[in-house]
This record gives structure tokens, sequence and C-alpha cells, in this order.
């Protein structure tokens, strides 16, 4: 067992459908990040991002957090850990103060903050983030800095991403049993974009597709926020099932042939190529099934278009239409199929990037791709202190709430794409 570790840890969770990966961080003197160890297992009693199989799941979690200790060398106590299920919802809450026309000083600031948190009510959900974006004096919106000025009424807009609870008691659950302490669970999309948007990008208006295994996270952000999301129960290894069930094959089998031969664009020599879908010796000297490529592609094409559509329907009811020119990025192990930026760039009719975590120092090579955004996002997260009024004490006062959902912010972003 190592030695408990003197310095700031940080530890990062992220329990996918098909993995759960460890990350285990320091920070420098100099305030940056550096990665000290990862551990991954295959994730087992997880179905579509919820929690279905405390036991196996909790083995998993235990596993890949035992793996990042020890190439650490050091023990870590509790973790960030994501949430990236169905059942997010995003919306902004609206509060205000009376000031009655003197400065306002940074106790406004705070008690307004604190009013909002407690008047954010979400019916039984729970509060993931809650971030204040622009403050509004005397109606007058978009003040970044209110300190300072004389105002009668101070509000804020405040960003809200909630889910329901027992999803959420499920992971809590899980991690506990796995003797270790919660955090903070951070909505999956937030800690994505993170890791692999720029600032200018979250702040000027960008939609990020996060393609895991059994979930595909919509989420759009601008002002430097998540102001929306929809998540479509649909991801890579549906494509993996597909192939599995065309052509017989265990899944095993059907995933390498994804993995090596699978691609979203079609090619005329896909005919010519023949594939072994199951390898000889594989199932007892069993005769190898040969297929052509283009026989794989028709199979892949196919859940591939309807994943881009639902996609395509998430954005719209997210109001991401109008001028060509808004970016896509895409991320999530999805993101490693072939091809697939330059397909859904010719169905979205816009720019589509494949998302790659931002490098942290140390980061292990295989633990870089687009698969890891989330687990990378933690740990980012966890290293930065924006203010999030979730983790400020309970709340002293609650103002004046006007809840619009998808609100002001929203209703500002479809004006203008
Ligand atoms: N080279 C590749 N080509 C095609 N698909 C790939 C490739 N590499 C990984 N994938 C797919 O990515 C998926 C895993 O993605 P990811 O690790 O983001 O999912 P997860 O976090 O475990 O699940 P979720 O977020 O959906 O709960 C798998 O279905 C895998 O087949
Ligand atoms: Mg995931």
């Amino acid at each position: 067992m190592p030695a408990p570790s003197e310095k700031p840890l940080i530890a990062a969770l992220d329990i996918g459908s098909s993995k759960v990966s460890a990350l285990i961080v320091t920070k420098d003197d100099d305030g940056r990040l550096r990665v000290l160890g990862t551990g991954q297992r295959e994730s087992r009693g997880v179905k579509r991002g919820f929690v279905t199989d405390m036991e196996s799941s909790e083995v998993a979690v235990r596993e890949a957090v035992e793996i990042a200790e020890r190439i650490s060398g050091v023990t870590i106590d509790d973790v960030w850990a994501s949430f990236g299920a169905g059942g997010l919802v995003s919306d902004i809450a609206n509060v205000e103060v009376e000031l009655g026309g003197h400065q306002v000083v940074e106790d406004d600031v705070n008690e307004l903050l604190n009013a909002g948190k407690g008047a954010i009510d979400r019916n039984g959900q729970v509060v993931l983030h809650a971030q204040p974006a622009l403050y509004t004096i005397d109606g007058v919106e978009g003040v970044k800095h209110p300190v300072g000025l004389h105002a009668d009424r101070l509000g804020v807009d405040i960003h809200v991403i909630a889910a329901d609870p027992a999803p959420l008691r499920n992971i809590d659950y899980v991690i506990r049993s796995a003797h270790l302490g919660v955090r903070k669970i951070v909505a999956s999309p937030v800690a994505a974009a993170l890791a692999c948007l720029t600032a200018e990008e979250r702040d000027l208006g960008v939609a990020l597709v996060e393609m895991g295994a059994e979930v595909t996270n919509v989420s759009l952000h601008a002002g430097g926020m998540l102001v929306g999301l929809r998540s479509i129960p649909l991801g890579a290894k549906d494509i993996t099932d597909d192939i599995a069930c065309a052509f017989g094959v265990q899944r095993r089998d059907a995933e390498r042939l994804k993995c090596f031969y699978g691609s979203a664009m079609t090619s005329p020599r896909d005919n010519h190529e023949m594939i072994d879908a199951a390898p000889i010796g594989g199932d007892e000297g069993g005769e190898p099934t040969r297929i052509t490529r283009a026989q794989l592609m028709t199979v892949v094409r196919q859940r591939v278009e309807e994943l881009t559509n639902q996609i395509e329907v998430a954005l719209k009811s997210l109001g991401f239409t109008g001028p060509v020119g808004r970016q896509v990025v895409l991320t999530g192990g999805g993101a490693e199929l072939k091809n697939i930026a330059d397909y859904m760039q010719g169905v979205l009719g816009r720019a589509v990037r494949v998302g790659r975590p931002r490098t942290l120092t140390g980061l292990p090579e295989a633990h870089g791709g687009p698969a890891f955004s989330t687990l990378v996002g933690l740990a980012m997260l966890a290293g930065q202190d924006a203010r999030d009024l979730t983790d400020l004490p309970a709340a002293q006062r609650a103002g004046k709430v006007a809840n619009g959902f998808f609100g002001r912010m929203l209703a500002v972003l479809k004006q203008s794409y």
C-alpha cells in the first residue's frame, strides 16, 4: 500500500459505460497540474451511463483507482467523479436583491450569490453546478464587474445544471463502497468542455458532442459556460453490437472489425477488400467468415447516419442553427472512428473537428485520446478555483427569483445563430 503524500493531490474518476478510468494529479508550485498516475479497468455494471449493478461497478472503480495509486506511489482519500448519463438538465435562474442606491461592495455580490444558491429550486433534482453569468444593474444587462457601481437593484443570471437524485446517489454509493470519498460529482459535458475546447471557443459559442460507448452528450457553450444540453442514449458500442448481429460474430471480434476496418466514409475499393470476420482459430477451428469491407461499411454507416441525425436534431432543438461557421467539436471514444469528423461535417454543414484533451504534463499517450476528455477535464476543473454556487456554504437569504426554462441567455444565443 503506497504511503500517504504531503503534496496537494487531485483524483479524477470517470465511470463510463465501457471503461472506468482514474487520474491522479498534483499541483506544482507554479499552479500547473502534473499527472502522477492513471488507471483503467473495463467497466462493469453500468448501462448507458447509469449504475445498474453496484457490486460489479464497485470492483471496477476500486481496481482502476488502485492501479493509478500504484503508479503514482500515493494514496488518495476522495475523488472528483463524473455523471454523464441521461437526465441532466440545464436551466437559468435569475435572482435580484434590493440595494437602495448605494455603491455595490463585494459583500453585496456575495449576498446576491448566496440568495441565488438558496433560490435554485429544482423540484427535487440535485443541482450539480450553479455558475453566475453576467450581472444586471437596475435592469441593465451584461455587467461584468458590478463592484463600485451605484445601484437600486443588483441581479445575476445563474446557469444551473441539475440531475435526478437516484442515479447520483448510486454513483456516490459505488464510490463510497470502494472506500473513497466523493469531493464532487461533475456533469460530464462540463468536464469534457474544459479539456478539449479552447477558452475562446467556449466564449464565442461552440457545440460539443461527446460520443461515448453508450451515451452521446450534446452541449452548447457560450460566454464561457454550458448553456444547453441534450443526451442521446446511443453511442459507439451500438455500432459494435450491430456488427456482431449482422455477421454473427462475438462482440470482441466486432469491436476489432470496427476499430481496424470501420470508417464513416465509404470508398469504391471497399468492394474488393476481403476481411476475416471471425479470426482463424478463434472459435475451435471453425471456418472463418469472410466478408467484403463494403458489407461491413453498410452496417457501420447505417448506425453512424442514425447517430448523426439525432445529433442534428439535438443541435437544432438547442438553437444551434443558422449561418455556417459555428464549430462542432466531437470527442469521446466514438470520435476515434475513422473519418467520422469528415462525415459529420458533410451532414451538419459546419466545421467539425475531433477534440482531444489538452495535454497535462506527464499524461501518458494512452490516456490522451478523445475517450479521456471527461477524465482530464475533471482534474482541470478540480485544479481551478472557478466560482460555483454549489461550493458556497448554506444560503443566507433568498432573493426574488424568476425561473425561465432556457431563459434569457439562450434567447440571446438563438438570435445570434
Ligand atoms: N478506433 C476506434 N474506432 C471506432 N470506435 C472506437 C475506437 N476506439 C474506441 N472506440 C469506441 O469508443 C467507445 C468508448 O468510448 P468512451 O471511452 O468515451 O465511452 P465510455 O466513457 O466508457 O462510455 P459512456 O460515456 O457512453 O458511458 C467504445 O464503444 C469503442 O468501441
Ligand atoms: Mg464517457
